[in-house]
């Protein structure tokens, strides 16, 4: 059987995070952020710029949200910064900062589209990274309190939730390669953060169904289908590894069964943070895997370890130097469902990099994303295809943002925006995903 229509509940939807498009950076109360002091310290952005302002969202949301009504979002993805709500990253609720995600959250349901909440995209309070951050067990129970102040202010309203995005990137790229904030190199405290980061996942998940009874609670991983650079042994172990490192140490012990000892990190090591009663809350059941997907990895056996990632010969890449390789997806999600049957399977994020211009009839023709985002779609029919149940799928992103440690410089939006005026334009992939949404087929 082919299928060419997206069943009705599928969702589509959009994502964005809080650091990357909110701004307000220390209105109303709110706390610096890790990333706040990472943005503003010399060299570790690429274009030297910040996300002070970004999107300048928090006080535009409205126009987003009509945006997001135009394209006939089903759903929208977004993130709560910790510390708007919460300064120091615990004690008394700024409820000036919390006010906003209500009127937020008011605005989409208005709308009809569904909001799904992300507590934890990366922006940590500095306040408890000056305590050691999430190395420090103690951040698991700020994390707590956090969540459960969100639970109670959105629970209402918000049904879908996710507790952490991408916890490999927070601990590894945070903490060992230096590249995101807290930007530390160390593996212990690499492998430390990601076990607390689980455990904060689990604990929060039960706290949300505590707080929330209808909440469908999920965790957001970037995962890969990982292939040896050639048939060597010593390839095939990177790649062992690297799938050890990038997928498995996240989806093992969510689906109870601990971590994996094939990784290019000191797996006693990580062993070592683990406390009973850890893993049993770590897989606390999930309603759905949200799962980050862009690109494949291709490992091969370096010289000082198996976390060396190419793309293959003859790639085609997007403006990140990420190969375009639809079929990966469906290759994911058919392993996820192989190997670890979760509920439901959401694709939390799916997009790409080019670099847009406006061209003189005010036009953005980026028909490179319309193809990439075309090719992962279907992919996405595939799965259902073949009985995967995949709930829904989320465009990374719907307004072009400030890209971590690459700045403004690479444009993922289906919406463009003029950083220094803030004028939104529509791209040609907008009106081809309102019209992919409308038919509920690939235009
Ligand atoms: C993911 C992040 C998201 C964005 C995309 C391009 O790893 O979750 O914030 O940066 O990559």
């Amino acid at each position: 059987m082919t299928v060419d229509r997206f069943p009705d509940g599928f969702l589509f939807g959009a994502a964005t995070s809080a650091y990357q498009i909110e701004g307000a950076c220390n209105e109303a109360g709110k706390g610096e952020s890790i990333w706040d002091r990472f943005a503003h310290t010399a060299d570790k952005i690429e274009d030297g710029t910040n996300g002070d302002i970004a999107c300048d969202h928090v006080h535009r949301f409205q126009e987003d949200v009509d945006w997001m009504a135009q394209l006939g979002l089903q759903a929208y993805r977004f993130s709560i910064s910790w510390p708007r709500v919460l300064p120091t990253g615990s004690g008394v609720m700024n409820l000036a900062g919390a006010a906003f995600y209500d009127r937020l959250v008011d605005a989409l349901l208005e709308r009809g589209i569904q909001p799904f909440a992300t507590l934890y995209h990366w922006d940590l309070p500095q306040a408890i990274q000056d305590k050691g951050g999430w190395p420090r067990r103690d951040t698991v129970d700020r994390f707590c309190e956090y969540t459960q102040c969100m639970a109670r202010a959105l629970g209402d309203r918000v049904q879908h939730w996710i507790t952490i995005n991408e916890p490999h990137i927070s601990a590894f790229v945070g903490h060992l390669d230096g590249r995101h904030a807290p930007g530390h190199r160390s593996e212990e405290e690499a492998v430390s953060a990601a076990h607390h980061l689980l455990l904060a996942h689990g604990r929060a998940t039960t706290i949300l169904r505590q707080e929330a009874p209808d909440a469908q609670v999920g965790i957001a991983l970037n995962l890969y289908p990982v292939y040896p650079a050639t048939d060597s042994d010593a390839d095939r172990l990177a790649a062992t590894q690297l799938d050890g490192l990038v997928n498995r140490t996240f989806l093992d012990p969510i689906s109870s069964r601990g971590y994996p000892q094939s990784v290019p990190y000191n797996a006693d090591l990580i062993a070592s943070f683990v406390r009973d009663g850890d893993l049993r809350e770590i897989s606390t059941p999930v309603s759905f895997l949200g799962v980050n997907y862009y690109a494949p990895q291709v490992a091969h056996a370096g010289p000082t370890s198996a976390n060396l990632a190419t793309v293959r010969p003859n790639a085609q890449v997007t403006q990140m130097g990420w190969e375009v390789y639809p079929p990966g997806l469906y290759e994911l999600l058919d392993r996820l469902e192989r190997e670890y049957a979760f509920p439901q399977l959401v694709v939390t994020e799916n997009g790409a990099a080019y670099p847009d211009r406006i061209a003189a009839d005010g036009r953005v023709r980026d028909v490179e994303r319309i193809a990439y985002l075309k090719g992962h779609l279907a992919q996405c029919l595939r799965a259902l295809e073949h009985g995967i149940p995949l709930a829904g799928y989320f465009v990374w992103s719907l307004l072009d943002n400030f890209e971590w440690s690459y700045g403004f410089s690479r444009r993922f939006g289906l919406i463009h925006v003029d950083f220094e005026t803030q004028i939104r334009t529509p791209k040609a992939s907008f009106d081809w995903y309102r019209n992919t949404i409308g038919r509920r087929a690939i235009d």
